[in-house]
């Protein structure tokens, strides 16, 4: 990753953070009156966490990793964003929580945090994009994990990013990007952000495609065994303009029918010995 895509990244998500702490899409206040952010199939996908070390990669303003410290859990939420890791302070203050909160890059975890310390290690939500190796990742993700310990991955599906919006026909899925890593980082200018699309905020970032083979792929060659995978019909929200909300409060396509994945989850294991 070049230092000027790294910068411009971080740029964006220095911006989003003060945008994310107070948009409705987040719900701090809510949050602090006990709320978790954690979906049951998270809670269900990392298993009993009371008492463990976990270590939350990308944690943005650590809404999920308070959610962790209030199942038990001694959290550790790491994000390159400063603004996000104040902001994660800030809360675990106003909520009365104990967390660790570290301001790095994920490729330096192992150096910052220590070796074989967690005994669980998450990501969730929008996280691998933004990481242009994830050999380098699958590495770094074994290296910081306890003999035993697990990591828990949720992503939008590599399947669903290969679509954008048809400027005739917003409603209409387009065939937009590839499914396959180029190695190329594909440059995004836009304003507002998933959250709060309407905000004054004009950023670019640099994103990078990673097939689902590729992410397996990347933490196997780092000696961690496949526990499960699970692929999903629907998302958390509405990513697209043509998904439709269900009851669940997800977001499917329109229909009876879910014609393809938009998330999936997997859980890996570092051997003992
Ligand atoms: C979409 S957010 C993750 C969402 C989070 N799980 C949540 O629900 O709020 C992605 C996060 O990754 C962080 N990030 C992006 N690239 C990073 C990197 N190379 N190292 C550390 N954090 C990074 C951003 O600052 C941002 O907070």
């Amino acid at each position: 990753m070049s230092d000027a895509d790294m910068q411009l990244n971080r740029e964006m998500w220095d911006a989003w953070a003060d945008l994310h702490y107070q948009s409705e899409f987040y719900g701090v206040d809510a949050f602090c009156r006990g709320e978790t952010t954690l979906p049951a199939y998270d809670v269900e996908g990392v298993g009993a966490v009371k008492g463990t070390s976990l270590l939350h990669l990308q944690c943005h303003f650590g809404m999920d990793t308070l959610s962790w410290a209030r199942l038990g859990a001694e959290v550790t939420g790491l994000d390159f964003s400063a603004r996000a890791i104040a902001l994660a302070r800030r809360l675990a203050e106003r909520c009365g929580l104990s967390a660790e909160f570290v301001e790095a890059n994920v490729y330096d975890a192992a150096e910052i945090l220590g070796r074989s310390r967690f005994s669980a290690v998450v990501a969730t939500a929008g996280v691998i994009a933004w990481l242009p190796d994830l050999k380098r990742w699958g590495r770094v993700v074994a290296d910081v994990l306890a003999p035993g310990g697990i990591f828990y991955l949720r992503e939008f599906h590599p399947v669903s990013y290969v679509f954008g919006e048809d400027s005739n026909d917003p409603h209409a899925p387009k065939l937009r990007y590839p499914y396959f890593s180029t190695g190329e980082a594909i440059r995004l200018t836009g304003t507002g952000s998933y959250a709060e699309p309407g905000a004054p905020v004009r950023t670019t970032s640099c994103e990078w495609a990673h097939p689902l083979a590729e992410v397996i792929q990347a933490l196997v060659d780092a000696g961690l065994r496949l526990e499960f995978i699970r692929e999903y019909p629907f998302t958390t929200y509405r990513s697209f303009p043509w998904l439709e909300e269900g009851t669940d409060g997800n977001w499917r396509w329109p229909g009876n029918q879910s014609p393809l994945p938009l998330m999936y989850a997997l859980r890996v294991r570092k051997p003992v010995g």
